[in-house]
């Protein structure tokens, strides 16, 4: 969506995988849906250095309402929950330097039973959101048909520009109708969201996420050239940080993110991430090449024999992204390649491998040898062409 958001995919936080329909402030207060919570996540990206490395976005999803509307037909926080009130929320975040994202659904009901916005509620809801100063909206799908989200997904991106204030628009229409053309129009979607879900939702677990991995990679002919500045496919949430995940999965996580130019929303605790996860997440390689500025999603380029698989990136600069990934179960593979088996020109190139930090000059025919752990990654940025003229003689590079 051209609303000059989103030129790279958005980062921060949303609460729905990792806090889901927590209501129960009596007996969890410290992890119940409520202002607490999402201020103290607040607190932890501003403190903790997250907000430095772009996660900026404070996401509330599903929960966060009252059963009934208020008397002029306007949605209401629960106020014993959001006792000062969404604005409040919002300005917390403002001062700050982060942004508030909120959610709502094109149904009758929300996922979770709470009031919908079907048709005759999108543009009420929209001015409370503007009025609200929020700055994200996540559109769910729970409850509505084919006919109404065709109708309901095009008119809240017009109600929200209505508004006159910049809202960013993540559509879940495409999860609704399968993922693929012809139900799902990408053309259409890039021109009236800002991002969309397209497959399930995320669970804390590895299977979870490989899932998610196969169906984006094996459609990668479809949503690779949805995507682009403004316009991003979302595979969900990352969960590096909860339960579900080793730190192998959790960097593969992380890598492929980035590969896919895919949102990076954690849902997990702030407050109690492991330093482990937090590296991770924090890593700024990966968040500078998820965040490159071409905005072009990357793609699986080879699947091997041996149950390794290879993606690639183009990053601006002639700078490109690669990923070895292993589905193996039994024990760290050397996988043995070069730059020209994965498609490089002649000539010399500087590697950086994102996670040890460890940094080469190799030619297109060095032998890359690349020990991948089971279920885990080896992620390398690499350079455009060096321009080694300089200090090359007779072919051979002398130093760079
Ligand atoms: C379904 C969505 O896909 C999830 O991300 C979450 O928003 C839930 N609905 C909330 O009910």
């Amino acid at each position: 969506l051209d609303n000059g958001l989103m030129k790279t995919p958005p980062m921060g936080w949303l609460a729905w995988e990792r806090f889901r329909c927590n209501i129960d402030c009596q007996n969890d207060p410290k992890n119940c849906i409520s202002e607490n919570l999402f201020i103290d996540m607040a607190d932890r990206l501003f403190e903790d250095g997250w907000v430095e490395l772009g996660y900026n976005f404070v996401n509330i999803d599903d929960c966060w309402s009252l059963k009934k509307r208020d008397q002029q037909g306007r949605l209401q926080p629960d106020p014993e929950r959001f006792p000062g009130g969404i604005k409040h929320l919002s300005r917390y975040m403002h001062d700050r330097g982060l942004k508030l994202g909120i959610y709502a659904d094109m149904g009758t009901y929300t996922c979770m039973g709470y009031p919908g916005t079907p048709l005759d509620k999108v543009e009420i809801d929209a001015q409370t959101f503007a009025n609200w100063e929020v700055d994200m909206l996540k559109y769910d799908g729970c409850y509505s048909n084919a006919t109404d989200q065709a109708m309901g997904y095009p008119l809240m991106s017009k109600a929200l520009n209505a508004t006159g204030r910049p809202i960013a628009y993540s559509c879940s229409w495409p999860a609704y109708q399968g993922g693929l053309p012809p139900k799902v129009n990408y053309t259409q979607l890039g021109e009236i969201c800002n991002l969309w879900r397209n497959y399930g939702d995320i669970q804390d677990s590895w299977s979870s996420v490989l899932m998610i991995i196969d169906w984006v990679f094996e459609n990668q002919d479809v949503l690779t050239p949805a995507a682009g500045p403004g316009r991003w496919n979302d595979p969900d949430m990352l969960i590096v940080g909860d339960f579900g995940l080793s730190m192998d999965q959790s960097r593969s996580q992380m890598a492929l993110w980035a590969i896919m130019a895919a949102p990076l929303f954690m849902s997990n605790d702030l407050r109690t991430v492991s330093s482990e996860a937090r590296s991770i997440l924090q890593n700024k390689m990966v968040i500078r090449i998820n965040q490159d500025e071409l905005g072009i999603q990357g793609r699986r380029i080879l699947k091997e024999k041996s149950n390794i698989e290879v993606f690639w990136r183009p990053l601006s600069n002639d700078y490109s992204a690669l990923v070895f990934f292993s589905r193996r179960t039994d024990m760290p593979y050397h996988y043995q390649t070069s730059l020209s088996k994965l498609n490089y020109t002649a000539g010399f190139y500087k590697i950086h491998d994102v996670f040890t930090d460890e940094t080469k000059v190799v030619n297109e025919s060095t032998v890359l040898d690349v020990p991948v752990n089971p279920t885990g990654v080896v992620m390398f940025y690499v350079s455009a062409k060096l321009q080694i003229h300089h200090f090359s003689r007779g072919g051979k590079l002398l130093g760079a």
